[in-house]
């Protein structure tokens, strides 16, 4: 399946319905995917921004660059903002669209893996804060999202692998026996990618719909992601472990997660191995010390997900049965770096 949606794309930017449009690229999407996207969405008329690429520069220093650049080319209210590019782009550019004068409307374009499974969709917008991720920000909904798995031919093979994270964690959620984690390995990762993009966008869409604040079934898309948020912030301030990718954390939070489920919730211990011997297949094993562990455990406190002192985590009782506001102690969690690091 051919995943072609600028039809009605095409109608909307070539009409007078927008003051101004916009291009938000980073370093990369411009010299790889700007021009494939004017072919494809015939845009005549915009403006580009251009902020640089990677998660050290999803900060307050890119969204002032941006609201400038709005400012200096008159954008008002009626003004459109196309974001093309990755999941730190999308984030950002959707936080900047939605606060500048109060919210302009934004379309997103991922061209990323994950961007396609997943950042770009839900309304999920915002920056990271000293160290903390995605500390500042906002929901609001992108006017649309355009999927074409053509801007991926670019995409290095790290980055690539890197978006499979977030595939690997809806197949964790859902108990589809089309899609859920057994069914999805075994899937051919490069020819089955418009399957891939379509039908796992679809679950976190679901998932959406049905909470939309997050005030419950919302908090199930945060499997792997409450150790793995601390993780990926812990690569970035520690010289003990190298930094680390959205997508390498949130792996090491889904092994540990659902080791947790298996000593709460009596997931089976069986999925345990075997998922985590498939995942290692993909991704790297990171050895982390005792210390790594325990400042891991203490950056946890600071997660926006968490409510007053409390670690709240999403565990699985079986695949495709998460189970929301699950509290665990400080010793689990250091066990579960143990059996991470095989050393149980
Ligand atoms: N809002 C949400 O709901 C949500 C969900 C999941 C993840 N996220 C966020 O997404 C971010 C990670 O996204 P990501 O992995 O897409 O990172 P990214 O946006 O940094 O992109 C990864 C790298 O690929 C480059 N790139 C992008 N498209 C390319 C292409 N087609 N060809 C060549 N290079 C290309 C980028 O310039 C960057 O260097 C994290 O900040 C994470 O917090 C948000």
């Amino acid at each position: 399946m051919k995943l072609d949606q600028y039809s009605l794309l095409k109608e909307k930017l070539n009409s007078d319905k927008y003051s101004s449009i916009f291009i938000l690229v980073d370093d990369n999407t411009d010299k790889f995917c700007l021009d494939i996207f004017k072919e494809k969405s015939g845009v005549k008329r915009f403006n580009k921004i251009i902020i640089k690429s990677g998660e050290e520069n999803k900060n307050i220093e890119s969204c002032l660059l941006i609201w400038d650049k709005l400012n200096e080319f008159n954008a008002d209210r009626k003004s459109l903002l196309i974001n093309l590019g990755g999941g730190v782009l999308t984030d950002i550019g959707g936080f900047c669209a939605s606060t500048y004068l109060r919210g302009i409307s934004f379309i997103n374009i991922p061209t990323t893996l994950l961007g396609m499974v997943d950042a770009a969709h839900g309304g999920k917008t915002g920056i990271d804060f000293k160290l903390l991720k995605n500390q500042i920000g906002v929901f609001k909904d992108p006017l649309e999202v355009v999927l074409d798995s053509e801007y991926l031919k670019t995409l290095s093979k790290d980055e690539f692998i890197n978006g499979y994270a977030e595939v690997f964690k809806h197949s964790l959620l859902t108990d589809n026996p089309d899609l859920d984690f057994n069914s999805l390995i075994k899937k051919d990762f490069y020819k089955d990618v418009d399957f891939i993009i379509s039908k796992y966008s679809e679950i976190k869409n679901e998932v959406v719909k049905s909470d939309k604040f997050e005030s419950n079934n919302r908090k199930i898309l945060n499997l792997g992601h409450t150790i793995g948020h601390a993780i990926e912030s812990y690569s970035f301030m520690s010289n003990s472990i190298n930094e680390l990718k959205h997508g390498e954390a949130i792996i090491v939070g889904l092994i540990t997660e659902l080791y947790i489920s298996h000593k709460q919730l009596s997931f089976p211990l069986s999925d345990l191995e075997n998922i985590k011997t498939e995942l290692l297949k993909h991704y790297k094993v990171i050895s982390f010390s005792d210390n790594d562990v325990n400042q891991i455990y203490d950056l946890m406190i600071f997660d926006k997900k968490n409510e007053g002192s409390r670690i709240n985590f999403v565990l699985l009782e079986a695949i495709g049965r998460p189970v929301v506001d699950k509290e665990i102690n400080r010793e689990l969690f250091i066990d579960s770096f143990k059996y991470y690091n095989n050393s149980l």
